[in-house]
């Protein structure tokens, strides 16, 4: 096989939010095939810790997704560096979790902020670098709550659903720039942010119970699909929502109590 088979070799690849977690393996998963990664996070600590993990010329950058003028130094800080942006992933993340009578403004607008003005922000500066180059990727976190709201995320359901909108915005204009846009849609993922969901045994089971797959994700798990969304390996899939959740959903209705009706 190619050594070059995803065609990521000397690609340009910015992760924002990429400090742990899903963002730090999405980032090592493009570092591995070949591509030149700038490891971007608002807390420099964490961005320059996974840098290190990662090794080998990733570059550590701290950046606010939220703040425009940050966003646009650090495309220029990046640009001058590694080049022009290739492979975009928007994965940074604010969660405060609140029903809709628990929750305030400044908690929404924060998360909104972040989690879709952010990618928005985000998209911009590095797509108009794609569009100068002659096209690229971009990849966003988004998650299986766009889709099956909790009763304690209100403003995080809200904002991941308008971030596979704003993905599929992105892929109707810019697909003739060359420039593709897809949603990564992880279901529960152990990762150390939400690593205390996953201490007890007994609701480490109870979540595996709800998988097809009978576990629990990985942050490789997720961060296979986003290097594959991002690679020339999918250079025909724009404007998806790719569901990376070991069968959660397709478990719904299996988890329905049931009777016998065979006695009826
Ligand atoms: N872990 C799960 O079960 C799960 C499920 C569905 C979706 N997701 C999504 O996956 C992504 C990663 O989640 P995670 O579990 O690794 O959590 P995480 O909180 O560790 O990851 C988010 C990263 O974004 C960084 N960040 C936060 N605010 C930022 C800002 N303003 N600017 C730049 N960086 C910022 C954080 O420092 C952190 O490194 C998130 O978008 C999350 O919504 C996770």
């Amino acid at each position: 096989m190619n050594a070059d088979w995803l065609g990521l070799e000397g690609k340009t690849c910015v992760v924002m939010g990429a400090g742990r977690g899903i963002g730090e393996a999405i980032a090592a998963g493009l570092h591995a095939a070949g591509g030149r990664v700038a490891v971007v996070d608002h807390d420099l600590e964490l961005a320059e810790g996974a840098a290190g993990r990662i090794g080998d010329g990733a570059l550590a950058l701290r950046c606010d997704i939220s703040n425009e003028d940050d966003v646009a130094r650090t495309a220029r800080e990046i640009e001058a560096a590694l080049g022009a942006c290739d492979v975009l992933v928007n994965n940074a993340m604010f969660f405060a979790p609140a029903s809709l009578l628990e929750t305030n403004f400044g908690d929404w607008n924060r998360n909104l902020a972040i989690n879709l003005t952010g990618y928005y922000i985000s998209s911009m500066a590095f797509g108009r670098q794609m569009m100068a180059k002659g096209g690229g990727a971009i990849v966003h976190t988004g998650s299986l709550a766009s889709e099956f709201p909790q009763g304690s995320g209100v403003d995080y359901t809200a904002s991941k659903a308008g971030i596979a909108g704003l993905s599929r915005q992105i892929a109707i204009e810019w697909g003739p720039d060359g420039i593709r846009s897809n949603t990564v849609h992880p279901g529960l993922t152990r990762t150390p942010r939400f690593e205390i969901r996953y201490q007890d045994p007994v609701a480490l089971a109870a979540r595996e119970k709800m998988t097809a797959l009978n576990r629990v994700g990985q942050p490789i798990d997720i961060a296979n699909a986003a290097v594959f969304l991002a690679s020339a390996r999918a250079s025909y899939i724009t404007g998806i929502d790719f569901i990376v959740d070991g069968g959660l959903r397709c478990k719904l209705f299996d988890l329905v109590p049931q009777v016998d009706v065979r006695k009826q």
